[in-house]
């Protein structure tokens, strides 16, 4: 497996590996994970450092993770999400090589916290902790300790302005 930076051409095969992904709960014929991707990218949060994939041995798209623009209060903070592998390839190790490999990248552009709503079961183990344990406002109270925070190199706790209501993107509001 190599996990590296999404480039153009891989637009279709994530937006199949994501859709394959999310297709078992999904509501809709197209899953809203897909609409949300297609509206991230053509979004002024959209960052490409952070659009990662996992390329299976093949050299085909296997998983995909993201990382946009939000805030909490008015710093800037990261939200992770969608992350996606094909049910093919999922228990493999691919889903934690793409987190790790996200959260990295997120480090090394000095961004001070990601943020994600998701499973605490499986996040945890990358570092996330109930966002509130860092004084982080859930955008929907009812989210409670679903909605989940890894702090960076960069997070200094003694700064309030790192505290407060997190805010995804516009584009998350819409799904
Ligand atoms: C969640 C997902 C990205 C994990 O990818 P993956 O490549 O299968 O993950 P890994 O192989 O790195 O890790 C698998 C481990 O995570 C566990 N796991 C996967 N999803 C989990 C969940 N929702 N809650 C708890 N544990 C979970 C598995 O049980 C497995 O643990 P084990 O190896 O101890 O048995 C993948 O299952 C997926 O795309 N699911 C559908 C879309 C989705 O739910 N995305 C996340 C939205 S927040």
């Amino acid at each position: 497996m190599l996990i590296r930076r999404e480039t153009p051409a891989d637009v279709p095969a994530v937006r199949a590996v994501t859709g394959a992904a999310f297709a078992a709960r999904a509501e809709t014929p197209v899953p809203v994970e897909v609409t949300l991707l297609d509206e991230l990218r053509g979004h002024g949060a959209w960052l490409p450092a952070l659009s990662l994939v996992a390329e299976g041995p093949g050299g085909e798209v296997v998983g995909h993770v993201v990382c946009t623009r939000g805030r909490v209060g008015r710093a800037r903070a990261l939200g992770l999400g969608p992350l996606g592998v094909h049910p093919d390839h999922q228990r493999r190790g691919v889903g934690s090589a793409l987190v790790h490999a996200v959260l990295g990248a997120a480090d090394a552009l000095d961004e001070p916290l990601v943020a994600l709503l998701g499973d605490p079961a499986y996040y945890g183990r990358f570092g996330f902790r109930a966002s509130t344990e860092y004084g982080v406002t859930p955008p929907d109270p009812a989210w409670g300790r679903y909605f989940q925070v890894r702090t960076l190199s960069a997070y200094d706790p003694d700064d309030p302005a790192l505290r407060g209501p997190f805010a995804y993107p516009e584009p998350f509001d819409r799904v």
